[in-house]
């Protein structure tokens, strides 16, 4: 009785998947469904009202976003950048250093829709598996985080963010990175 249900265990859920390691794969689904979600209410965002009214959704909707798919996953999602905006947008080290890299990876002319990198590290004695994928600025990206935002732009986005600085990016940059992580 007992060998027969390991069997129809083993046969439903693949070892694989029973064993439940973080991988590469997996957290570039979750940076899919990320930018699956987030994308269309920014846009909602961006014909309700303009960029004005957009800064508010993304404000909410890019932290709840990320609480739902950290919490569905349990890996620990976020958004990070070298010139952060978010409350939680500032790298520690380690996504300082991988950014860099990016960095320099599309200025040696890799597609930066390949830029990736995971490594797992010690933290405080615990195994942990950290993904980064980089964010590329697109055209519609440039209203909040161009060279030219508009002035009442740029004071909606200094009521939600006083310390802001993620302005002054050109189409292609990379304006920030997915950083997941998740204990193994
Ligand atoms: C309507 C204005 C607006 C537009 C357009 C916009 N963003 Fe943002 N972006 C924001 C706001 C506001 C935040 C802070 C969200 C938060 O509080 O977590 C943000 C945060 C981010 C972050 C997280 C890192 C950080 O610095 O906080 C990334 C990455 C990012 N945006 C990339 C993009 C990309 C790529 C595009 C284009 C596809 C884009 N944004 C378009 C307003 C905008």
């Amino acid at each position: 009785m007992k060998k027969i249900g390991l069997i129809a265990l083993t046969t439903l859920f693949p070892l694989s998947l029973m064993a439940q390691e973080p991988s590469a794969q997996e957290a570039r689904g979750l940076a899919k469904t990320f930018v699956e979600k987030l994308q269309p209410e920014l846009k909602a965002g961006m014909k309700n009202g303009g960029p004005v009214n957009a800064i508010g959704v993304c404000h909410s909707k890019a932290p709840q976003i990320a609480h739902d798919l950290a919490k569905s996953s349990g890996w620990n999602v976020n958004r990070v950048s070298l010139k952060p905006r978010g409350a939680s947008a500032t790298p520690d080290s380690w996504e300082t250093a991988v950014m860099e890299k990016f960095n320099a990876q599309l200025a040696s002319g890799i597609d930066v829709k390949t830029i990736e990198f995971s490594e797992i590290v010690s933290h405080n004695g615990q195994q942990e598996f950290r993904y980064m994928k980089a964010i590329p600025t697109g055209e519609v990206c440039l209203k909040c985080h161009g060279t030219d935002v508009a002035a009442p732009v740029k004071e909606a986005i200094a009521k939600f963010y006083p310390q802001d600085q993620a302005t002054g990016y050109q189409m292609g940059q990379i304006r920030g990175a997915f950083s997941f992580s998740k204990a193994m």
